[in-house]
């Protein structure tokens, strides 16, 4: 990945420069809630302020389908952008056409210009060459640093690096740099912890970190889907009962790579997911007729102690249960705690996904550790080994 041309390499002095960025940021009532991807655009903002280089960001906000719609403004995030900057940031209307244009012309050396949401354009998930080259007119170079969209073959990531001479910003490059140890050089041991609701989504990722892995942490709703296939009871626990075969294959597949594959040795589970206050621990791995799992439990966490501390390659990805709920969210804080630990003691730990990175975060434990991905999808589709679009366009 390191062929890259990296954004040090452009000589941008008084030109005009296309940043795409993911500001794809969780808003409530116009205000950013979660700031970090914008934090983590930093680095290659400032690098090219402090060149004298104009500025000219563009991103998705949401998903509004092709049409301008007042709830997936970036306006609020050129705002929240220049409060953490101290710098004024400009805002147009509209990311191409006139607007647009008289707005990026208006620039002058060091300032820095939002355009409104790419995706108030149905072209720009068609990856439109029309509507590629109506973005490139605005700019002289084109640097790419939305690592989380990097999946998606769009007119912003795969159309306009085609167009203009273009390099990866920092943020891509940490990313790739830190996803590439763990896809091609982890060193071990190596434990990979992967939770969330659904085995569908986690497949591919599930099959490829078997290859490398020493341990394998199943944890969330997936498990009772595993648990389900070794024939351990799970109550009113969610489960996929079409994946039932596919959990049996990767379960082979561990025992016969020699893999540590761990579930949950206990749970807590509850009469209802609206009722925590009937939550209890149960005796073992299964969970008893009528209820539901929502956590792991004590000795699952115990189990996980050894593993994890011993560990010199960590990497997570989803909750071992519905943390949203505090009272279901002590598997997932001491995995965080213990992930931290690890990374303490010169273990490189990276964490991707949204609701993982929202644990850590919530944890506190956030600065602890190596490297929290802002690509969910986009992290999951590199450790399968897919193509990105997004950085082969760069290549
Ligand atoms: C994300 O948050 O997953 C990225 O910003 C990509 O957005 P998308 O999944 O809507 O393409
Ligand atoms: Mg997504």
């Amino acid at each position: 990945m390191s062929q890259l041309k990296s954004v040090n390499d452009l000589n941008v002095k008084g030109r005009r420069v296309l940043v795409r960025v993911d500001f794809n940021v969780p808003m409530d009532k116009g205000a950013v809630t979660d700031d970090t991807r914008v934090r983590a655009s930093l680095p290659t903002l400032r690098h090219l302020v402090q060149s004298g280089a104009r500025l000219i960001l563009i991103s998705h906000l949401g998903r509004p389908k092709g049409a301008p719609n007042p709830k997936y403004t970036l306006a609020p995030v050129a705002q929240h952008l220049s409060q953490i900057l101290k710098t004024p940031v400009a805002f147009a209307p509209d990311c191409v056409g006139p607007a647009a244009e008289k707005a990026a012309k208006d620039l002058k050396d060091g300032e820095i210009l939002l355009l409104e949401n790419l995706r108030f354009h149905a072209e720009e998930e068609k990856n439109d060459s029309a509507f590629a080259k109506a973005l490139a007119v605005l700019g002289d170079f084109f640097v790419q640093d939305a690592f989380g969209a990097v999946h998606r073959a769009h007119a912003s990531t795969a159309g306009l690096p085609k167009l203009l001479p273009s390099a990866a910003g920092f943020l891509l490059q940490k990313e790739l740099d830190y996803l590439g140890r763990i896809k091609d050089r982890p060193a071990k041991p190596f434990v990979a912890i992967v939770g969330g609701a659904k085995v569908s989504d986690k497949i591919e990722v599930l099959d490829k970190l078997l290859d490398k892995v020493d341990t394998l942490v199943i944890g969330g709703a997936m498990a009772y889907t595993f648990l389900l296939a070794k024939n351990v009871l799970v109550g009113n626990s969610l489960v996929e009962k079409d994946k039932i075969d596919l959990a049996k294959t990767l379960m082979e597949k561990a025992q016969r790579l020699n893999i540590n594959l761990l579930l949950p040795r206990d749970h807590t589970a509850v009469d209802a997911i609206d009722k925590p206050e009937t939550a209890r621990e149960t005796a073992d791995q299964a969970i008893p007729s009528g209820l539901i799992g929502v956590d792991v439990g004590t000795k699952t966490i115990q189990g996980l102690t050894a593993p994890i501390s011993s560990a010199k390659t960590i990497f997570w990805n989803g909750p071992m249960g519905i943390f949203e709920v505090d009272r279901y969210a002590r598997g997932t804080r001491e995995v965080a705690k213990l992930a931290a630990d690890a990374a303490e003691k010169g273990a490189t730990v990276v964490v991707g996904g949204g609701d993982s990175v929202a644990a850590v975060q919530a944890s506190g434990l956030a600065d602890k550790i190596s490297h929290i991905s802002t690509g969910g999808g986009a992290s999951l589709e590199f450790l399968e080994g897919k193509d990105l679009p997004g950085v082969s366009a760069l290549a």
